[in-house]
């Protein structure tokens, strides 16, 4: 079936959301849990490169991208191709009951492009809480060790270990316990709100951590370091220089498995093909997902092989993990990333979303900090009386005039005070523009 091409351009010829997206909404209430919410009710019809369409018709800007996953732009060609071509020779077999080559170049291919030139082996799952969950478990049995570390504002997922490691309780885990014993969270090296400034942060916050995991845990005790190098759902929060290092040495040099939550940094987000690159950081294991699959549901594990061939054989696994046909979309959309070196494209969109947020950070002193990497940038807005109170309704009203205006943008931060941008790798600059006009917009109506 071949479509016609979406324009890359905005046009709203309904109110947002539009009629049928509000019809929709009345049966989703009936239908779908409350308990899965959704941000912006338009319901989507197409979607090509930055541009969703709507069932009404609206062609909305998307600065989200499925929240990190569309990075090579929606209905990629290839992507397309691949996928399209997969479903029609074959769906399922389930890896471990008859193998198939797509899984086995994927696992090369992921040897290839994650950090460090060390011998690397994969395990592919279906979700990034689940690739997390499985980093864990790995390392568990490499280490003979039972405690995890995990960080102030982490996010890791929803299911009861990952559920363990997040931080933040609303919504992610209310009424939901009791959670996974022996993880112990520390501080995170978050400058913008480290007590004593952003100058001592890394040094002070790393302090912090090795004394109490020193008292608290015990080195001997623990068997991983799960960290975001940069934190995604908790506010885009970027460590204090040498933070990361200074933790993954430290692993090194007590026997413990530094594990990078790249799952949303992964895949050129950044402007590197991981965040943890910008610091020179190999992490043992790396934990992906999002991004890699182009759209389609899948995720990794990679890192050093020792590591990886650890649990007894059979002990990782599951009937959908490494589907033949988000396999062939991962091969396809790791081609485009390559291809059309969307690594370079997301540090351009870094440095036109850096300079635009600053501009207005220089107009409005609601914006407490612009912060970010690359394609993943973010403000964080606070009450303008310098006391860094989070501003969470301010933020939702300017999402909300976002949304009016046909652009679909993304809160997030542990105090829900933050405005992240995460936009298709292959927005066109003129559509980035406008995008970035329609927040200032709503940010100047926001304020009043
Ligand atoms: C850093 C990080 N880890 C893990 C997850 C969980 O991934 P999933 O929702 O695919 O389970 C997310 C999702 O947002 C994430 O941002």
């Amino acid at each position: 079936m071949t479509t016609t091409p979406i324009e890359q351009s905005r046009k709203l010829v309904t109110e947002i959301p539009g009629p049928l997206s509000r019809e929709l909404a009345t049966r989703r209430r009936a239908a779908v849990s409350s308990a899965v919410s959704v941000g912006l009710e338009v319901y989507i019809d197409r979607a090509e490169g930055a541009i969703l369409v709507d069932v009404d018709g609206n062609h909305l800007i998307d600065l989200g991208s499925g929240i990190a996953v569309a990075s090579v732009g929606h209905a990629d060609p290839g992507v397309v191709a691949a996928v399209t071509g997969q479903v029609a020779r074959f769906t399922h077999t389930c890896f471990m009951v008859t193998p198939y080559p797509g899984y086995v170049e994927l696992c090369e291919k992921l040897a290839e492009v994650t950090p460090g030139d060390h011998e690397k082996k994969s395990a592919l799952f279906n979700s990034g809480a689940e690739a997390v969950e499985n980093a864990i478990k790995i390392a568990r049995v490499h280490t003979g060790r039972k405690a995890v570390v995990a960080f102030d504002h982490a996010y890791h997922g929803r299911t009861n270990l990952t559920m363990a490691l997040t931080a933040k309780v609303q919504p992610y885990k209310q009424g939901f316990g009791p959670f996974a014993p022996e993880v112990y969270r520390m501080p995170m090296a978050y400058p913008y709100r480290w007590p004593t400034g952003p100058e001592n942060c890394a040094e002070e916050a790393f302090a912090q951590f090795v004394s109490q995991v020193h008292v608290q845990v015990g080195e001997e005790n623990l068997a991983a370091v799960i960290l975001e190098p940069i934190q995604g759902e908790g506010g885009f929060i970027v460590p204090a220089p040498g933070f990361v290092a200074r933790l993954a040495q430290w692993c090194t040099e007590h026997g413990i498995v530094f594990i990078a939550d790249e799952v949303q940094t992964g895949f050129c987000r950044t402007g590197d093909w991981f965040a943890c690159e910008h610091e020179g950081v190999v992490p043992d294991l790396i934990a992906t997902a999002k991004a890699l699959g182009g759209g389609l549901p899948i995720a990794a594990v990679t890192g050093r092989a020792e590591i990886m061939d650890a649990p007894v054989v059979g002990g990782l696994g599951g009937t959908y993990g490494g589907n033949p046909v988000s396999c062939a979309a991962a091969l396809a959309a790791i081609e485009t990333m390559t291809g059309n070196d969307l690594a370079g494209r997301a540090r351009l969109i870094g440095q036109e979303l850096e300079q635009r947020l600053s501009r207005l950070a220089a107009e409005f002193p609601q914006i407490g900090e612009v912060r970010g990497r690359g394609a993943m940038m973010a403000i964080e807005l606070v009450r303008p009386d310098g006391s860094k109170t989070p501003d969470a309704a301010l933020t939702k009203a300017v999402l909300a005039g976002c949304a009016r205006r046909g652009l679909v943008a993304l809160g997030c931060g542990t105090y829900g005070n933050v405005i992240r941008m995460l936009p298709p790798l292959v927005i066109e600059p003129a559509l980035l523009a406008e995008a970035l006009d329609i927040l200032a917009e709503s940010f100047t109506e926001a304020v009043g």
